[in-house]
């Protein structure tokens, strides 16, 4: 089993602050909806299914507070009402990845069909804890099969002459951006497992690093062989190395195959064109929003110039250097290649609607 990322202990959540990686492993208790929006705001946790599971775990607290039925006055649309507001408030805490507002989506739905089927206040409350919790369950499920269809479509169709694959991913995508074996690094574990991997090439992922401190930490945790280089290193690795397969994750895949992932995969996609290696985006379904037709329309988060102005509290740039750092680009549908590996099977991004209306 990977790191774990979440912790669910006596009923206390707790996350494994990546703020602190690679060089100290401390967790942090997530006691209410506020801890889980400054954790998710402040990236202690990111990546686009472990922030979706944090926001409705942190909700799943506040609903285990004593006063909770007299707080509501045992009304379930006070409770209903609540849950919803709650939910506005945590998907303002990142704004590109679309799985925590599709959860909460589901969520509110869920609690409407308990509420039509007249379950008393005390069990609609423990019924919503229970979907809470439950979607780490479904999101280990979920990691397991992309991992599976991905490594079953990376031996059929890349190089079959070949029975040792080198893959580069970008950014992290493992156990700590889920609850489980990760998105594109779990197919890259299924890749280990089944004894298929050459090695593991991961960028840097600059300006936050989510490469060098998390992915390289998942990487030798888990003794996989791997190798770390530096973004401005990509077209050099593919000219001079032999890269079979790209996968790498995404925060939000629209109807036409569109899709946001870390900034740098857009550029990774054009050189992996012009060096002809498929590139696979891995994508659980909560990471598709079909409520947006093409790519110009995702919202992507801009951070501050402080990212890039230094590395920890060495300043690596001039103070007063105007800088833009947008966290997330667009790779168009066409650049995807291999496909997009989902729990339901792996894709073509022009079907992707057709094949999973979602
Ligand atoms: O800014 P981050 O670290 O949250 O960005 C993470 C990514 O871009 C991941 O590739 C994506 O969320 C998929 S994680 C399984």
């Amino acid at each position: 089993m990977a790191t774990e990322s979440i912790i669910v202990k006596d009923d206390q959540i707790f996350i494994l602050n990546q703020l602190l990686l690679p060089t100290k492993v401390s967790y942090d208790r997530i006691n209410g909806v506020n801890d889980a929006w400054n954790a998710i705001h402040q990236m202690k946790i990111r990546g686009a299914p472990a922030i979706a599971i944090i926001g409705l775990l942190g909700v799943s607290t506040e609903l285990s507070k004593p006063d909770v039925e007299a707080q509501f006055d045992q009304q379930s649309d006070r409770l209903y009402e609540f849950i919803k507001q709650k939910a506005e408030y945590l998907c303002t805490s990142r704004t590109t990845a679309v799985n925590i507002r599709k959860e909460f989506n589901e969520l509110l739905n869920f609690i409407q069909q308990q509420r039509q089927n007249n379950v008393s206040f005390a069990l609609l409350i423990d019924s919503i804890r229970k979907y809470c919790h439950g979607i780490m369950e479904k999101d280990r499920m979920v990691n397991k099969k992309m991992a599976e269809y991905g490594c079953e479509h990376i031996r059929k169709n890349c190089h079959e002459s070949k029975c040792r694959f080198n893959i580069l991913t970008h950014c992290n995508t493992g156990s700590l951006a889920t609850a489980g074996y990760g998105t594109a690094l779990g197919v890259i574990r299924e890749l280990h497992s089944n004894g298929l991997l050459e090695q593991a090439y991961c960028t840097e992922t600059r300006p936050y690093n989510q490469g060098s401190r998390l992915t390289a930490w998942e990487l030798l945790t888990d003794n996989i062989p791997s190798t770390l280089i530096c973004d401005n290193m990509v077209a050099w690795l593919m000219a001079s190395k032999t890269i079979d397969a790209i996968v790498v994750g995404a925060d939000r895949v629209v109807a036409n195959g569109d899709t946001a992932n870390k900034i740098g995969t857009y550029q990774m996609a054009i050189l992996a064109k012009h060096f002809s290696i498929p590139f696979y985006v891995a994508s659980p379904l909560s990471t598709i929003d079909p409520t947006i037709d093409d790519g110009t329309k995702i919202p992507i988060e801009e951070r501050s110039d402080l990212e890039m102005k230094s590395i920890g509290s060495i300043q690596i740039a001039p103070a007063d250097m105007k800088c833009w750092n947008p966290a997330f680009d667009i790779t168009p549908a066409k650049l995807i290649t291999g496909g997009i590996i989902t729990e339901r099977g792996v894709i073509n991004p022009d079907q992707l609607i057709q094949s999973y209306p979602v």
